[in-house]
């Protein structure tokens, strides 16, 4: 690498608790990454743990997911150089009025008594007017990321495609395995705000996060030698927005939304693409041929997704070399086919070198 790779390695990513993140499998990813590169881009960052290793190994990071929430992380994390949340900062996020806002109640109005109670519904809507009070956006994806995380891991499983949150957080056996199910989202928040403090540092390069559907930021980027593709594993977990949908409601606020079902989704939800049998083959030849002038790509998926591993591999053969990795789940994490057993594969591709044909072996085609 150009890097000194160990320069920023003292800089701790927070454990993030993501369906599908490769917080876990970095070494592993590391070992098949090319050198000699400068610059990369995670095109589906999610909770940016490879964008993270990204900036740490002293890259110019680009980092992307269509998801508002995860896009917050990437502007506090990656592209972020210097802000952290000062004491100040935190009396400005915590302090509530004594008489709620009426025009600022949408987690009130839409999640009580399903994944709150009223009263730390209420705590949640003060504070996300409060993030609006500070004036520096990285301090606001800050305090983004930060609360995203605390709700992860107040909400049981860490996600909330159910429906189980207040049952499970008044459950005595429950909260003897995971005391957070109880406690104050604002006590978890000031608790793990100091983590996320700590992670945030420059690597003198000018980092970017974006908020776009891949296919439509890629042909908008320069210069870039790696490309990272870890998208959802179709057919497999790959719905983000069930499992996620609070998140991105809280970060959006939304005003144009409806909420259906028993967990109170948004409703339309963003178009990715990649989630669906009916799009995803579409949508991977579109990134192939959008990501044609990277010289390197790495992708990550997985042996319970739709189109199958071979199909997979014959689909990205179309446009170039590829080697397959494979590690086996042996402790299943939950979620996107990281169940106990399943296989998670490295697709390593690398740009075809053209072939000088000699000219005895050409036949015809010499002469046409
Ligand atoms: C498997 S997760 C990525 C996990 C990530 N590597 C990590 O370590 O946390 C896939 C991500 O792709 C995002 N995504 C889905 N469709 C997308 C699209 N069309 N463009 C950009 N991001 C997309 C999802 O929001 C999700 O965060």
């Amino acid at each position: 690498m150009l890097f000194n790779e160990y320069q920023y390695t003292s800089y701790r990513f927070p454990e993030p608790q993501y369906l599908g993140a490769k917080h876990t499998l970095l070494a592993w990813l590391n070992r098949h990454m090319p050198r000699n590169i400068s610059s990369a881009l995670d095109a589906f960052g999610g909770s940016q743990s490879v964008a993270f290793f990204f900036k740490q190994l002293g890259f110019k990071t680009i980092t992307n997911d269509f998801l508002n929430f995860n896009h917050q992380i990437g502007l506090g994390l990656i592209e972020n150089k210097h802000e952290t949340l000062t004491d100040d900062d935190l009396l400005i996020l915590t302090t509530t009025d004594t008489v709620p806002d009426s025009d600022f109640q949408l987690i009130a109005e839409t999640y009580t008594d399903i994944f709150f109670e009223r009263d730390e519904a209420l705590f949640l809507d003060a504070f996300r007017k409060n993030i609006d009070k500070l004036k520096n956006p990285y301090k606001k994806a800050l305090a983004f990321t930060v609360m995203s995380r605390s709700l992860t891991r107040k909400i049981t499983m860490g996600h909330f495609a159910h429906t189980q949150a207040l049952r499970y957080a008044n459950c005595p056996e429950r909260l003897k395995r995971n005391r957070s199910l109880a406690r104050p989202v604002k006590e978890i928040f000031l608790e793990l705000v100091t983590k996320y403090n700590q992670a945030v540092f420059d690597n003198k390069q000018e980092n970017l996060s974006y908020n776009m559907n891949i296919l439509d930021l890629l042909p908008t980027l320069d210069r870039v030698d790696l490309a990272y593709f870890d998208p959802p594993y179709c057919d497999s977990h790959a719905d983000y927005q069930s499992f996620y949908h609070l998140l991105e409601t809280y970060v959006e606020y939304w005003k144009d939304k409806q909420f259906i079902n028993s967990i109170r989704r948004y409703e339309p939800q963003k178009f990715s693409g990649f989630d669906k049998k009916k799009t995803v083959v579409e949508s991977f030849e579109k990134l192939f041929e959008a990501a044609r002038d990277i010289p390197h790509w790495l992708i990550s998926y997985n042996n319970r997704s739709y189109p199958s591993v071979d199909e997979f591999r014959k689909l990205v053969a179309k446009y170039r070399d590829v080697e397959l990795k494979y590690k086996t789940y042996e402790n299943g994490r939950g979620g996107k086919g990281s169940v106990a057993g399943s296989r998670e594969v490295l697709l390593i591709c690398k740009k075809r070198l053209s072939v000088n044909i000699p000219f005895e072996a050409r036949g015809e085609f010499a002469y046409a």
